[in-house]
């Protein structure tokens, strides 16, 4: 009886399913409304990866898109990037370090997808497009504001030929008054609110290294898109899912809107800045190297700074290793002095404490520093150059940077799987080449014929145009 019910849960997911092969429970039952398969036998490792079965239709470009539909194809995802037939991601050709090859700022964020060009301005190309969305889960996109529904792919028309997908965006700005600007990774640092408080006081405001509003809206979306698949199992219907660079920027900076409502109410004294005796003013300062928490932290030089731009070490006056602390740097009677020996004592002196204790990290390199503190349970760490992280052997055999090999470039290094599953290993492999799979993905996953794609070739939809018609 079980078996037959279960046998009927089966073929009822089947006939939702698009005609593809998914990864398939054995013995469906419910919990929490979703079908849960038993647990494999497999060992751990073994069981394919998270995302096999997902295809995603991958309409995006520069940075903050491809972020995330890389991640998703590192997981397992089938990612197929549609690019414009003989130009392709924009970033292809952006700061080239080897003449005629794809960049590294596309390689590195493109792995382990597959490239089809299709014009999704030419009727043909729509066709293809058609039996895409068909057969897809999800599409993702990051073009400027109205460039989809231009194309003609709106929300509407994208659900009505295929309700279960989902439709994943990147934008600069939420519904508002910037909702139409175009933005880039540092408009969005500026306005999400990092801009103002990264920096020195007496310095204008910093955007920072890390891509917080690219990559880090990227993988806002790709949560965002893990829950609405994770909504379609109960619901069978996809859902749109946006994400807006200053949204993701704030949301990584939600720390600093929090001092806002603190500034409101009295200094905030964990901030130099309170030592120092600057009085506050009405928003949010930038702290320069200050921690963002509640224990206090500096940038202090090491044996070779500043000849050496990164012989520098992060050192955190933790509160409850403050006697280890004045210990190791030969301070010993501040452990009992009452102008030392409590964080508020402290507060006003932090700046002197700092210099004190770069006195002592200056007679040391910031690894054997590293080693002293850490003896002690001192949190701190030493300030890495990309240079070290490159070489970084742990780095390497975690497979957080990845060596691939490049038909036209040769080896290169990227960023693998930040996110590490125990029973998915990682597939990191190289970006393609533009339209590399093309004809593969027309005949072996839309089923087109050699005759049909013969004729699409011919139309122009998918080939470049011929450089008389461009000029033309
Ligand atoms: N076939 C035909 N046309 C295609 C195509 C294809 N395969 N792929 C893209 N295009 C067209 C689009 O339809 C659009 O045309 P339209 O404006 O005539 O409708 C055009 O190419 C360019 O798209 P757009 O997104 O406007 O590119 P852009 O280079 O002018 O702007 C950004 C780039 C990043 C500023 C913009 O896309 C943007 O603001 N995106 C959202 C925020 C974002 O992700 N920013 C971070 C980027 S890292």
């Amino acid at each position: 009886m079980a078996k037959k019910k279960a046998k009927q849960v089966k073929a009822k997911a089947a006939a939702k399913k698009p005609a593809r092969k998914a990864g398939k429970p054995a013995a469906a039952k419910k919990a929490n409304g979703n079908a849960v398969p038993k647990p494999s036998g497999k060992p751990y490792g073994q069981a394919g990866r998270a995302l096999d079965g997902l295809r995603i239709l991958d309409f995006t470009h520069v940075q903050s898109g491809p972020t995330c539909t890389q991640l998703l194809a590192y997981m397992g995802a089938d990612v197929i990037k549609v690019e414009r037939p003989g130009a392709g991601d924009i970033t292809r050709g952006q700061l080239r370090d080897v003449p005629n090859a794809d960049s590294l700022y596309f390689t590195m964020l493109n792995g382990s997808k597959r490239s089809i060009t299709i014009d999704s301005k030419h009727p043909k190309g729509m066709d293809i497009l058609n039996r895409l969305i068909k057969t897809c889960d999800v599409l993702v996109e990051n073009f400027a504001p109205g460039a989809l529904d231009r194309m003609g792919l709106t929300w509407e028309y994208v659900h009505k030929h295929n309700p279960r997908m989902i439709v994943a965006s990147v934008k600069g700005f939420g519904p508002g008054p910037y909702e139409d600007c175009k933005v880039y990774e540092n408009v969005a640092q500026c306005a999400g609110g990092s801009a103002s408080t990264t920096g020195f006081r007496e310095g204008p405001p910093l955007v920072t290294g890390a891509q917080i509003g690219d990559s880090g809206t990227g993988l806002h979306l790709a949560l965002g898109i893990m829950a609405a698949l994770y909504q379609r199992n109960r619901t069978g219907r996809g859902q749109k899912v946006l994400c807006a660079m200053q949204d993701g920027v704030l949301n990584l900076a939600r720390v600093k809107l929090r001092d806002q409502q603190r500034i409101e109410k009295g200094p905030l004294t964990e901030y130099s800045q309170y030592g120092e005796g600057v009085p506050f003013g009405k928003a949010v300062p930038r702290a320069g190297n200050d921690s963002g928490g509640g224990q206090p932290g500096w940038i202090v030089k090491c044996k070779g700074a500043p000849e050496d731009p990164d012989a520098y070490l992060y050192f955190i006056t933790q509160a409850p290793v403050w006697n280890e602390i004045c210990d190791v740097i030969g301070e010993p009677t501040w452990k009992t002095d009452p102008g030392y020996a409590t964080p508020k004592a402290r507060l006003p002196k932090l700046k002197a404490i700092f210099a004190r204790i770069e006195q002592f990290t200056m007679t040391m390199t910031k690894f054997e520093a590293m080693d002293l503190f850490n003896k002690h349970d001192i949190p701190c760490g030493p300030i890495l150059s990309m240079k070290e992280i490159a070489e970084e052997q742990s780095l390497r055999a975690t497979g957080t940077v990845v060596e691939v090999d490049h038909p036209t470039r040769g080896k290169y290094l990227t960023v693998g799987n930040p996110i590490k599953l125990s029973d998915s290993p990682a597939r990191v492999e190289r970006s393609p080449l533009l339209g590399e799979h093309t004809e593969e993905i027309l005949s072996k996953v839309l089923g087109y014929k050699a005759s049909e794609i013969n004729e699409i070739k011919a139309s122009g939809a998918i080939t470049a145009p011929k450089k008389e018609e461009k000029a033309a």
